[in-house]
């Protein structure tokens, strides 16, 4: 349990529940959550998704690593610390959305069991839907979209993940996409079919 700090009085149980706003939206709320290295293609997949979900009248928000860190978590870098409370924040902010009623799809490299568990915590087990975007390192280099590889290569940029910064894959995602044998729209689909069925209201 989660201990509440002293003088301090909150009224989650006094506010417009969940329930109801899920019901105005006529959907389930999720946050699915998209780990994998950078440039395995999670951003990519997500735009997509969202259009996908929305032209089915989900109503959906995206919280993306860099989107993020340019705002509410510009003050953080990339050491295991910074890491942590960077994936804190975003699950805090991941479960206020849900608590609203909507769908969140994160896209945070999120690089360890560890650090996932600690956002599945958060947000709850039953509204966490892990997801593994998987391309080989290799792959991510050889794309190298941002250029940041090859800065890392060079020693400019410090703690990068899969070079000097550890990813650990997940075990048992709930779905596993192989970026470098599908499509980002085969890829988008895969987790369309596998969650509106969980997004449908009863
Ligand atoms: S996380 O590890 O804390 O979950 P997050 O997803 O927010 O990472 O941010 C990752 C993005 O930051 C990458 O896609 C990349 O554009 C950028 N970046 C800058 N420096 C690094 C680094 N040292 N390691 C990984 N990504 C970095």
């Amino acid at each position: 349990m989660k201990k509440t700090p002293e003088n301090i009085y909150p009224i989650f149980d006094r506010l417009l529940q969940r329930e109801a706003k899920e019901k105005m939206l006529n959907q389930k709320a999720k946050a699915l959550w998209l780990t994998g290295l950078s440039g395995s293609g999670k951003s990519t997949i997500a735009q997509k998704l969202e259009a996908m979900l929305y032209q089915k009248g989900f109503y959906t928000q995206v919280l993306d690593g860099d989107n993020i860190r340019s705002g509410l978590n510009n003050n953080l870098g990339f050491s295991v610390e910074d890491r942590q409370e960077n994936i804190r924040r975003i699950a805090e902010v991941s479960k206020l959305f849900v608590n609203c009623g909507m769908v969140t799809i994160n896209c945070f490299i999120s690089p360890t069991k560890s650090i996932r568990d600690f956002a599945k915590n958060i947000i709850g087990e039953d509204d966490f839907v892990e997801i593994y975007i998987n391309a080989p390192f290799e792959v991510c280099e050889d794309r190298d979209v941002k250029g940041l590889y090859k800065k890392a290569r060079a020693g400019e940029i410090k703690n990068f993940t899969g070079l000097d910064s550890p990813y650990e894959a997940p075990e048992q995602p709930a779905l596993e996409i192989r970026t470098n044998e599908s499509t980002v729209e085969e890829a988008a689909q895969l987790i369309f079919d596998y969650i509106t069925p969980l997004l449908v209201k009863s």
